[in-house]
């Protein structure tokens, strides 16, 4: 029996995530459901609608999938994962129930509270309580972040210093005009500050393992400038991560999160993506997400040296065994986005030098928003490729990565080009550049912490 597995969705995680498998020596065919065309070339492409559970609950018994991996969170707030496992397949994501942790800002929020993790001092507000969510805005010191309670694509956060904004921000989330229900209730939180960090983490009911960390740019403009992005740009390692760092993460968010869940009955498998924020007090938990970060798994891929397979089958089925291993070499990715994202990108361009910049060394091009138009790519989507390169260092794979953007162009088309350099600049104002490998003997980057065998909890 072929080992198939099959990657539900169509972005570049789920690229990533199909590419990485089909590096796996137990895996035998790769299936992407819908998939792109860069996945092409990795396996077949079926058409499906990633949201219709029963659509995709048949289809993953038909190719007769050993695992099922959901990338985005949409199909997963729609029960897809519940529907494969209730055919008694192995799927690789959360249930409806556990999803509602990105699905729902004031449930993530009450169970952060619950389990005792530090996060930003928030209320709940619906429509008809304006004036109460003005009175609670009044308590923030004038630092404040309006969010929808439920998905909005990235776009339903605004952190702001003006009264004035937040509190239009209320009032059209509320109303419904902004983001239709899932604007309908809000939450309003203090605005933090300091780095941030996406963690990753393999989670399989109440034991977790860390899969790996990366930077994000939220922001659409060079020196985070702009409205927020689905995401610009990201690298690893980053010398924010520390043992103690992972430790207390662990510790303080992602066990007692997956205990409160478990408590709650809806016992966690698949990914937590722990977004974070380093404040001064400490690391503090901004949001759940409940599948992989995009672009974060585009570098977290070209990193991992141990079987992503047996990562996720492990996750999806019981017991995290297989310990992760992780290269000393930096990954690096940088979006190209079509004109006009976020507001309204432009689409049906055809794309330009996309073999060029892929048969270059050390660089893998991931697909995000493409489509076969004739003989022709073309862009189909705000986030249109990721452009990922490895290197021994950070600076390295950077290079590599802007070097193959030169080879790739439509109209319209626009990156960031300061990836990972504000990182780079504050590591070698600190400690005179030792995030370069070699200039202080070793990676910045320590491995994620190890535990004495037995002991619960993370390894
Ligand atoms: P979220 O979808 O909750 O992660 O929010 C998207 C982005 O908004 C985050 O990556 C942060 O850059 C920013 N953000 C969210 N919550 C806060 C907060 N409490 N303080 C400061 N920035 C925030
Ligand atoms: N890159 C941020 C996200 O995937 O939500």
């Amino acid at each position: 029996m072929p080992t198939r597995v099959l990657v539900v969705g169509a972005g570049g995680r789920e690229h990533a995530l199909a590419w990485k498998l089909a590096r796996s020596s137990s895996v035998d065919e790769v299936i992407a459901a819908p998939g792109n065309p860069g996945m092409e070339d990795i396996g077949e492409c079926i058409t499906v609608d990633a949201n219709d559970a029963n659509a995709v609950a048949y289809l993953a018994d038909k190719v007769d999938a050993a695992l099922v991996v959901v990338g985005p969170e949409e199909p997963l707030v729609h029960g897809v994962a519940d529907a494969v496992r209730a055919r008694g397949r192995a799927c690789f994501g959360p249930s409806a129930a556990a999803a509602q942790l990105e699905g729902s800002k004031a449930f993530m929020k009450d169970v952060l509270v619950a389990a005792g993790v530090p996060t930003a001092r928030h209320a709940v507000f619906q429509a008809g309580q304006e004036s109460d969510a003005a009175a609670f805005l009044d308590t923030l010191d004038g630092r404040y972040v309006v969010k929808t309670n439920g998905l909005a694509a990235g776009k339903g956060v605004v952190v702001t210093g003006h009264r004035a904004e937040a509190v239009d921000a209320v009032g059209s989330y509320l109303s419904g005009a902004a983001f239709g229900d899932a604007g309908r209730t809000c939450v309003i939180e203090e605005r933090l500050d300091g780095p941030e960090l996406s963690l990753f983490a393999l989670c399989a009911g109440t034991d977790a393992l860390v899969l790996g960390c990366a930077q994000d740019h939220k922001r659409i403009g060079d020196g985070d400038t702009g409205p927020n992005t689905g995401g610009m740009g990201a690298f690893a390692p980053t010398p924010v991560v520390t043992d103690a760092l992972v430790a207390e993460v662990m510790d303080r968010a992602i066990l007692p999160t997956l205990d409160e869940l478990t408590r709650r009955g809806a016992e966690y498998h698949g990914v937590l993506y722990c977004g974070l924020m380093l404040t001064s007090n400490g690391a503090k938990v901004l949001e759940y997400n409940v599948r992989f970060g995009d672009p974060e798994c585009q570098v977290l891929v070209r990193r991992i040296e141990s079987d992503l397979f047996a990562h996720l089958h492990e996750s999806a089925t019981g017991r995290l065994l297989t310990p992760v291993r992780e290269t000393d070499d930096a990954a690096l990715v940088v979006v190209l986005a079509s004109e006009r994202y976020p507001a309204s990108p432009r689409t049906g361009d055809p794309i330009e030098g996309l073999d060029a910049a892929g048969a270059r060394d050390g660089v893998v091009v991931f697909h995000a928003g493409t489509r076969r138009d004739g003989d022709d790519i073309v862009t189909a989507g705000g986030r249109v490729l990721g452009i990922s390169a490895t290197g021994r260092d950070v600076h390295e794979a950077r290079a590599a990565a802007y070097a193959a953007i030169d080879d790739i162009s439509w109209p319209g088309m626009q990156f960031r080009s300061d990836i990972a350099e504000a990182m780079m600049r504050q590591a070698s104002e600190s400690d005179g550049g030792a995030i370069r490998r070699g200039a202080s003997g070793a990676s910045v980057q320590t491995p994620l912490g190890a535990r004495a065998a037995g002991e619960r909890g993370w390894r």
